[in-house]
């Protein structure tokens, strides 16, 4: 007789591939990558336990699936996304101030309403899991209850989630703005009830220098002081209006990153999105500090932004991680990121490798975030936070991929012609919370609400609420 399958212990068998350094900028090199093709991944109580030779598998105990001949990959994170831009996805024929003030204010502001805000951060959390997306930095809006409800479903499903109260005391429409008082008396009982349980941090959030007064940015810098282990997330030096504009509020300020600085929100837990009109000095003040930049690639292209100089970023040293900045972005996909990242920098002159792309959206951003003790590799101990992914769907796809020549060549495809559907599983903490094809799979056609967009395009999310499993 069979022996009984423990829970607790699962392996998966696929071609593992992972990073254990960083693979550099230009000439794709194998160096920093672990590719494991044809292994078993051994999942112990929600972490990674160890590997096996695909012709070794474990015993008969394990709850054992076989995937041979698709692609594990560690959970992939993204640094930079909007929970309360859903509704904005795709909205026509604007930069970023008047996108704002047009489309992405009045989205937000819907979400003083906590029913809302619920079925909302639901579907976000569901949508990030039905793209590969395991781990991520999050803007909710200005409401208190978009937190809660935010960080309430990223714990119902086991994510590892960083995310604060968005601050704003001015030039942002009535319902929208905070003023100093009650900013902070909200962060605090935010940060009480949310940072550092269990896989959830509190970000300190002011939306970007224009719209938060200097008090409310030196409050900001306060909070940071007074608590441990707080992340700080905001934007910076996206748009060039936006940048003039900083600049005239903030004439003091040698420059747009200095606005931060000077108010001390610059530090190694300070993730900035954009950063694409930056000069050397602001690089230099940003390696200093040990902040990252999160990089918005999609969203850039798609508001017309500008093109990132990742090059000058790599050689100031400062960590570059990959980011959806959905709703300014078009896409919750990190292999659209990827796969845009690749374009700007051609736009550049660069060559951005496929390794180079992938790793900083998996090891690469786990470490800016210093969370690579958990997150962002196959590596004994870590969360078991994983996806598994078709190589190829589609006839284009499928015939590119057979004439790949070498490893990169074939990763290279993969980001440039695939997408969520190439996605086959996304498993947190050893749980499957996504497969596709199952639960309610087959969901097809045009949605009657906007409420069943996000139902739709997360077909197949498992038990993220009720927390079944495996
Ligand atoms: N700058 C200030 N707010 C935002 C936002 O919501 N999205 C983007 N892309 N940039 C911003
Ligand atoms: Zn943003």
């Amino acid at each position: 007789m069979a022996a009984p399958r423990d829970p607790a212990r699962r392996a998966l068998r696929a071609d593992l591939l992972d990073f254990t350094a960083d693979p550099g900028l230009g000439t794709p090199s194998p160096a920093a990558l672990r590719h494991r093709p044809d292994h078993w991944l051994l999942i112990e109580h929600g972490r990674i336990a160890g590997v096996l030779p695909g012709s070794e598998g474990p015993g008969d105990d394990w709850q054992r699936e076989d995937h041979r001949g698709r692609l594990l990959l560690p959970g992939l994170i993204d640094t930079h996304v909007h929970s309360v831009q859903l509704d904005v996805v795709a909205s026509y024929g604007s930069e970023l101030l008047d996108w704002l003030e047009r489309y992405t204010f009045p989205a937000e502001a819907r979400h003083a309403d906590a029913e809302h805000a619920a079925a909302q951060a639901n579907a976000f959390t569901d949508a990030l899991l039905a793209h590969g997306t395991t781990a991520a930095v999050v803007f909710p809006s200005v409401h208190a209850a978009s937190v809660d409800a935010l960080f309430a479903a990223a714990r119902a499903r086991g994510m590892r989630l960083i995310a604060g109260k968005v601050l704003m005391d001015r030039h942002a429409p009535d319902g929208l703005r905070d003023d100093v008082g009650r900013a902070r008396d909200e962060c605090e009982a935010l940060i009480a009830r949310w940072h550092g349980s269990d896989r959830l941090a509190y970000a300190v959030t002011p939306r970007f220098a224009a719209t938060s007064t200097p008090a409310q940015l030196a409050m900001a810098g306060a909070l940071l002081r007074r608590h441990q282990g707080l992340y700080m997330q905001t934007h910076v030096a996206e748009n060039r209006a936006e940048v003039a504009w900083v600049a005239q509020l903030f004439p003091e300020a040698r420059s747009y990153l200095d606005v931060y600085h000077r108010h001390g929100l610059l530090g190694e837990r300070a993730v900035l999105a954009h950063g694409i009109w930056l000069d050397d000095a602001d690089r230099a003040r940003l390696a200093d500090s040990g902040a990252q930049i999160a990089h918005c690639p999609g969203s850039n292209l798609f508001l017309g932004s500008g093109l990132f100089d990742w090059q000058a970023m790599a050689e100031a040293k400062v960590p570059v991680s990959l980011a959806s900045d959905v709703g300014g972005g078009t896409s919750l996909s990190m292999l659209r990121a990827m796969a845009d990242a690749y374009r700007v920098q051609a736009l550049r002159g660069v060559r951005l490798s496929a390794f180079r792309a992938l790793h900083a959206a998996t090891l690469g951003a786990a470490r800016a975030l210093h969370l690579d003790h958990e997150i962002g590799s196959l590596e004994p101990g870590r969360s078991a936070d994983l996806t598994v992914w078709d190589w190829a769907v589609g006839a284009v796809p499928l015939a590119r991929d057979a004439l790949a020549r070498d490893l990169h060549e074939r990763l290279f495809a993969w980001v440039m012609l695939g997408d969520e559907r190439n996605l086959v599983a996304t498993l947190v903490a050893g749980r499957t919370r996504y497969r596709r094809g199952s639960d309610v799979a087959g969901v097809q056609g045009r949605p009657k609400k906007a409420a069943s967009v996000a139902r739709a395009a997360t077909a197949g999310v498992i038990g993220a609420v009720a927390g079944s499993g495996p």
